[in-house]
């Protein structure tokens, strides 16, 4: 099956076998039957944040799970259950419209629920550990379901334990937010003030701090419809505040923002473009003229192409700054 259409990268690579379903007892039956031919299973979502690097030689499944539901409500929050195979943003936007509060900030992210527990999706100072109330998964193997609260999942920033230990071993179907029913708005990031004041917003509310998002989501980063991308390529790095200081010194203009423990998170996409990349273009493959964060499939660039290209950005990040940068994309 040719994968082009099913990557927001936009690679043209290809699948073994691809399947997709609508329940757990459909994906039940398809992997019972598959484990006899012994080849590697794995999930597809939106296909948003995934590099094919080669082709995928076993069976891509993709989840249609569907459906939201109210499980439960009391004083202050409304638990809302999704499908994996909801669309994300229009989960968020669902839940606006009920007037729940606490998804608002991550609005316009692409992909599906079932993914936003692998990564513990972010933007705009909020992470959806700060809402997560628990998921259900199917155990690939032994077919058993079974249920992760927030501390199972092991959320750290653009991690979970579906990205690490178990990675590839379970099916995540279902996932239920705690949403509050009296907002506490998170304005804290501060491109978000600025955009409610360029809009002129009198009233805070949950639908203007959504708006907001989607302006300046809209302004810089590119729409993968027009250019293949998949977000962010790379995590920004934390480093010790030792470190911090010494590179602060060289270079006064770094951003950078203090995190727990004496840490500091540094912008990749800042030291990306000190380093020359931002707008660079070889073939079909490029960093983002206005994010150099992301890196980007112009038409026809193969999953080899953006690999090469991130270690080059990688080996400079290294070189001029002595700082390691992490892919934060799923690399097939
Ligand atoms: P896919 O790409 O389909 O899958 C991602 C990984 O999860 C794969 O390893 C896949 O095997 C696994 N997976 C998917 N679904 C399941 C499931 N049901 N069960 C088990 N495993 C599964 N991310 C952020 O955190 N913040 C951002 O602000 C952000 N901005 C973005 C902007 C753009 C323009 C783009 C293209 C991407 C952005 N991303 C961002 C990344 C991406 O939107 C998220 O990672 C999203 O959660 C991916 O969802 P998906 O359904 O497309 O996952
Ligand atoms: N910056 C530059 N040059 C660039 C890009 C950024 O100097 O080319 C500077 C900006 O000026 C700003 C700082 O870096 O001062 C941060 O930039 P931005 O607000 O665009 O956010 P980011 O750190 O680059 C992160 C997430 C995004 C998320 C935004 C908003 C990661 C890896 N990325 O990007 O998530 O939307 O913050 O919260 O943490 C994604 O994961 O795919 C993603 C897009």
């Amino acid at each position: 099956v040719l994968l082009k259409s099913y990557n927001t990268f936009g690679i043209n690579a290809t699948a073994r076998y691809f399947a997709s379903f609508s329940s757990a007892e459909e994906l039940k039956s398809f992997t019972e039957h598959q484990q006899q031919d012994g080849l590697p299973q794995m999930i597809l979502g939106g296909g948003s944040n995934i590099l094919f690097t080669q082709d995928f030689n076993g069976w891509l499944l993709k989840n249609e799970i569907k459906g939201i539901t109210v499980t439960g409500e009391d004083n202050d929050y409304v638990y809302v259950k999704a499908g994996a195979g909801e669309n994300w943003h229009g989960f968020v936007q669902h839940c606006i419209a009920q007037n729940l509060a606490g998804l608002e900030n991550l609005s316009l992210i692409p992909g599906n629920v079932g993914a936003s527990p692998m990564q513990n999706i972010g933007a705009y100072g909020v992470e959806i550990k700060d809402v997560f109330y628990e998921l259900e998964a199917l155990h690939l193997k032994d077919h058993s379901i079974v249920t992760f609260n927030n501390a199972d999942c092991h959320f750290g920033y653009r991690e979970s334990i579906f990205k690490k230990e178990y990675k590839n071993q379970f099916a995540i179907l279902s996932v239920t937010y705690r949403l509050s029913k009296q907002p506490h708005f998170n304005t804290s990031y501060g491109a978000i003030n600025e955009e409610l004041q360029r809009m002129n917003v009198q009233e805070l509310s949950i639908q203007a701090i959504s708006q907001a998002v989607i302006n300046i989501r809209s302004s810089k980063l590119p729409n993968p419809a027009e250019i293949g991308n998949a977000g962010s390529f790379f995590k920004n790095p934390t480093v010790t505040k030792a470190v911090y200081e010494q590179l602060h010194a060289a270079f006064p203009a770094m951003v950078a923002y203090p995190v727990a423990d004496e840490h500091f998170k540094l912008a990749a996409g800042w030291l990306i473009e000190q380093c020359g990349w931002k707008g660079y273009r070889n073939g079909d493959a490029g960093v983002h003229a206005r994010q150099a964060l992301v890196l980007v499939n112009y038409g026809h660039a193969k999953g080899s192409e953006i690999y090469h290209l991130s270690q080059q950005v990688m080996d400079s990040v290294k070189e001029k700054f002595g700082v390691e940068l992490e892919r934060e994309v799923n690399i097939v």
